[in-house]
């Protein structure tokens, strides 16, 4: 070997080092970001309390870790059957309100409007209102939620 084959190898190498040196220190900065999230579903409320049409919004809690999570969706008596739907907006994540009068969902923000399955009825939104896992087992009512 050479003088200048040496020294191709010695950059190369410190090349290779200085790469994984970039990528681990973005795992360590971003790992909410490259861990995959998966869903939980969480007893949310019983059977009994399940509206017997429209929407009903519901406020639960569930534990992650030591801390107790409060949140809320909307579950709605659909065509296909209950559905449950995130009140996040899906223009910046302001909360959505149900407005039994006018039966739409109207977000207090920008104006977002979304029908009562979720779908973006008017205003800035781009996608409509996410629905949630929801089941139904032994007379309580799961949602899902990501953990
Ligand atoms: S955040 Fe809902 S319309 Fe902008």
């Amino acid at each position: 070997m050479n003088r200048r084959d040496f020294l191709k190898r010695i950059i190369k190498s410190a090349l290779a080092l200085l790469g994984l040196s970039f990528l681990l220190s973005l795992i360590y900065i971003y790992p909410a970001k490259i861990k995959k999230k998966g869903m939980k579903l969480v007893h949310a409320f019983d059977e009994e309390e399940l509206p017997r049409r429209g929407v009903k919004r519901v406020d639960f809690s569930y534990e992650y870790g030591n801390r107790t999570i409060n949140t809320l969706a909307f579950i709605v008596m659909a065509k296909e059957g209950f559905i449950a739907l995130s009140p996040v907006c899906s223009h910046l994540g302001c909360l959505v309100n149900w407005d039994r009068n006018k039966g739409e969902f109207l977000c207090p923000c920008h104006g977002g409007r979304y029908d009562m399955e979720g779908r973006v009825i008017g205003g800035p939104p781009p996608a409509p209102l996410t629905r949630l896992p929801l089941e139904i087992k032994e007379g309580k009512v799961f949602i899902g939620i990501k953990v």
